[in-house]
């Protein structure tokens, strides 16, 4: 199994849902710089359970400890390393799912591919829990970000078949992202919370489950990050928002939607501005060109799945008899996974962004 990702920018995942802990590790991080803990611990509050009637019941508290790499809250240019305790675990819940695995989660695949060895306690090393590590060690980059002028934030779009206001692709702002980044169910239109919101709560009545969309974007990119083909932009960017639980689609700029536009519509025709920048009048292309950044907002859509864990009775087989079943899941899981995931695919992208800075111009 391996669970790390990164050329220059390394992070490692480690952990299960009911072990003692779970963390991570990030290497290649420059020395000296200083932590900015409250703004960790505000990015770990967004995505830790139990918080808003959207999440799963379970409490935990999601404190961060490095344990290595960070010395007088200064990175010391060693590995990082950061562990986040387990406290809040109902094991028994999970008993029945070796036998019978839940549809759409992992349980069957990592059955046969691990011989029945993996852990299926609260859905072991492929539970969303897994996630708290990559927050951290995100919010870490994105500190570095920030300091190079790179600013990274989105919203939700969609749950279900509630949308609100897409970014500007041309206009985002580094303000606009900060701005959302501070919030627990982040929205450029507040106002398409409360339908959100039922959206949510009527699925969870029904013992069911929705999915969704998410907008990120980044600001502040130079010219020229990424490359040709098989390194490009956004190849690094989906390679690690595609290691989300629960992730089934990533698109960039316009997307899927460029499959029903003429080239006249969908090309972004360039001008320089008063600073005699090269800019665009369309984003129709996300910000990247050919693999690389183009120096527009970086704008990347992402599609969530439903939760698969639901209430209702769902058909499955039993792996002990070989008959089919019916299996009815107990435990406490997110309705709608898309609020929680918000925090934690911005965290991806930045991380995605530093390995690509990091990287320079290497080809
Ligand atoms: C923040 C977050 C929370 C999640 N919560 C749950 C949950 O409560 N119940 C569940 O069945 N899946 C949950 N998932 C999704 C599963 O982990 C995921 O669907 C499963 O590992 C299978 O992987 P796949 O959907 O990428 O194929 C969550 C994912 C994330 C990112």
């Amino acid at each position: 199994m391996k669970s790390s990702i990164g050329e220059k920018i390394k992070l490692s995942v480690f952990g299960e849902s009911h072990g003692p802990a779970i963390g991570c590790l990030l290497e290649g991080l420059p020395s000296g710089v200083k932590i900015d803990m409250d703004a960790l611990l505000a990015q770990m509050a967004r995505r830790a359970p139990g918080r808003d009637k959207t999440a799963t019941t379970r409490k935990e508290a999601d404190i961060p400890e490095i344990i290595s790499g960070v010395v007088d809250g200064v990175t010391t240019g060693a590995p990082l390393a950061i562990i986040i305790k387990n406290s809040d675990t109902k094991s028994h819940n999970y008993d029945n799912l070796r036998d019978n695995p839940r549809p759409s989660h992992a349980d069957f695949a990592a059955a046969v591919k691990f011989g029945g060895a993996n852990d299926i306690r609260g859905g072991g090393h492929f539970s969303g829990r897994l996630t708290a590590g990559i927050v951290a060690a995100g919010a870490i980059c994105r500190q570095i970000l920030k300091e190079e002028g790179i600013t990274v934030g989105g919203h939700i779009l969609t749950i279900g078949n509630v949308a609100e206001t897409s970014f500007d692709p041309v206009n985002v702002t580094a303000a606009q992202l900060e701005a959302l980044s501070s919030k627990l169910f982040a929205l450029n239109n507040p106002a398409a919370e409360e339908l959100m919101r039922a959206e949510i709560e009527s699925a969870r009545l029904e013992a069911d489950s929705v999915g969704g969309c998410v907008e990120l974007a980044a600001v502040g990119l130079p010219v020229g990050l990424g490359n040709p083909m098989f390194f490009g932009v956004e190849n690094v960017v989906s390679n690690i928002l595609y290691g989300i639980p629960a992730v089934k689609g990533v698109s960039f700029g316009a997307g899927f939607g460029y499959a029903s536009m003429r080239g006249s519509r969908a090309n972004d025709q360039m001008y320089y501005d008063d600073e005699g920048n090269v800019r665009a009048y369309t984003n129709n292309c996300g910000g990247i060109t050919g693999g690389i950044t183009t120096g527009m907002p970086l704008i990347v859509n992402v599609a969530i799945k439903p939760t698969p864990s639901i209430g209702q009775p769902q058909k499955t087989v039993n792996l002990k008899t070989g008959e089919n079943s019916t299996l009815v899941i107990e435990g406490r899981h997110d309705p709608c996974i898309v609020p929680r995931a918000l925090p934690v695919l911005e965290a991806a992208l930045a991380i995605a962004l530093l390995d690509l800075l990091a990287q320079g111009d290497r080809v």
